[in-house]
């Protein structure tokens, strides 16, 4: 069955972040993604990097149908591991041991603004376990610098999303990296986006 669901904003943005990707990764290994939505990050970003093993995840059972639709569709099985079942704010995270082995980055699109600040500061506490020294977590999305919107939009955007869940919001750049470096990673680099977005790459300077 076809399951597959089509986030339209994905074919905009995946050949910028992909650019972002293909400059941090070092070394061959896993790379985990989390809330990966409807899977067609995953698969393109599987393509592009074939010496990568893209794991892809999400909390919703509807989008991880989706993941394995267009897992399917893309015929990435043999490469393609299913998606895992992860909400951030579950913890511990269920991992696999051979992805843990293996893993050389974590990369979560579009996610911190659509999700409470507790689930920020946890996908922080478990990325922190699992990254070793020199590892990579990877943000992309809308994000304030210095507390303040760097667009009209993303203000707007930033009221609908707090009236739809007063919980969620667009994050302060800089209060997202105090939460890092309390984990061990320090903010490597802002890479400033089409579309008002930022590309946050963090680094694990010490072993948790
Ligand atoms: C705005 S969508 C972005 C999806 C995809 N990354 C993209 O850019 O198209 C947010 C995704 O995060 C997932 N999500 C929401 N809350 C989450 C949580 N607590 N932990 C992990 N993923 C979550 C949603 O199910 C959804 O797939």
């Amino acid at each position: 069955m076809d399951n597959r669901l089509f986030f339209p904003a994905t074919l905009r943005n995946r050949d910028f972040i992909g650019d972002v990707i293909s400059s941090i990764i070092k070394t061959n290994g896993s790379i985990l993604e989390i809330g990966s939505g409807s899977g067609e990050h995953g698969v393109f970003f599987q393509k592009r990097f074939p010496e990568i093993k893209w794991q892809t995840s999400d909390p919703d059972k509807i989008h991880r149908k989706s993941i394995n639709s267009w897992i399917e569709h893309e015929r990435l099985n043999k490469k393609m591991p299913q998606p895992l079942e992860i909400d951030v704010s579950k913890v511990p995270w269920e991992i696999p041991l051979d992805l843990s082995n293996s893993l050389i980055g974590i990369i979560s699109i579009n996610l911190l603004h659509v999700a409470s600040w507790n689930s920020a500061e946890l996908l922080f506490r478990e990325s922190g376990k699992l990254l070793k020294k020199e590892k990579f977590l990877m943000l992309y999305g809308p994000f304030k610098i210095e507390n303040k919107h760097i667009s009209q939009s993303n203000y707007l955007f930033d009221n609908s999303l707090k009236f739809q869940n007063p919980l969620w919001g667009i994050r302060n750049i800089g209060e997202v990296s105090k939460e890092a470096e309390r984990n061990g990673f320090f903010q490597e680099d802002i890479i400033s986006m089409p579309a008002n977005n930022f590309s946050i790459i963090y680094k694990k300077f010490r072993d948790n």
